[in-house]
């Protein structure tokens, strides 16, 4: 119980690396939580940096979800830990402790999460929230899309394929599906009012 606990922990500290406040300040010497959107996440280094860094970013933030998980899919055999230290790294990447408790919304971390954990529904969810993406030009948009469908298409898939996920991934994803509406109320209100900023528009 040690172990697993520490794993927790350990990835909760790992989530809280704020790679785009990482990458901001190292490469424009800026806050990136004092422009555009003020979201420490890809899409507002996407808006303030440009593609180079956002894409620095999403693999960076994507990554640190991968490992925490991987960490805990070898030291542990219980589907509940993988499942709650890709929960931390995400807690961690939304509100870092080092970072004044103000991070992102969790949709690059979650991305590295899925990847390791339910590969082939997040790779479905991911398709459909990227051609919303490209459809309506709003992130914010595709990333509830993705989260939405995941936990849905994990239940789907178990279901009815060959397919098989423990109880926990389900809860896990319905989760982070919470975290991510709440992370995400401010996008909603503008989603919803027609203001919400567009991919490639101004900030
Ligand atoms: O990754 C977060 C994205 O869904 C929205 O980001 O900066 O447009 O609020 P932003």
């Amino acid at each position: 119980f040690i172990l697993p606990l520490f794993l927790v922990i350990l990835s909760y500290g790992l989530g809280s690396i704020s790679f785009s406040y990482i990458v901001s300040r190292k490469l424009a010497g800026i806050d990136i939580r004092e422009h555009g959107s003020k979201n420490a996440g890809a899409t507002n280094t996407l808006r303030v940096l440009g593609v180079g860094p956002a894409v620095l970013v999403l693999l960076l933030d994507a990554l640190k979800g991968s490992l925490a998980v991987l960490l805990a899919l070898w030291l542990t055999t219980d589907p509940l830990w993988p499942v709650l230290a890709g929960l931390a790294a995400i807690i961690g990447h939304n509100w870092p402790a080092f970072f004044g408790f103000k991070g992102g919304k969790g949709v690059a971390t979650t991305i590295g999460v899925v990847a390791v954990l339910t590969f082939v529904p997040g790779l479905l969810a991911g398709i459909i929230a990227i051609s919303a993406i490209a459809l309506f030009r709003y992130v914010s948009f595709g990333s509830l899309i993705f989260v939405t469908l995941l936990p849905l298409m994990i239940f789907i898939l178990d279901r009815f394929t060959a397919l098989i996920y423990p109880t926990e991934y389900i809860l896990g994803a319905g989760v982070i599906m919470v975290l991510s509406y709440i992370r995400h109320r401010s996008n909603i209100v503008r989603l919803i009012r027609g203001q919400e900023n567009k991919l490639g528009g101004k900030a």
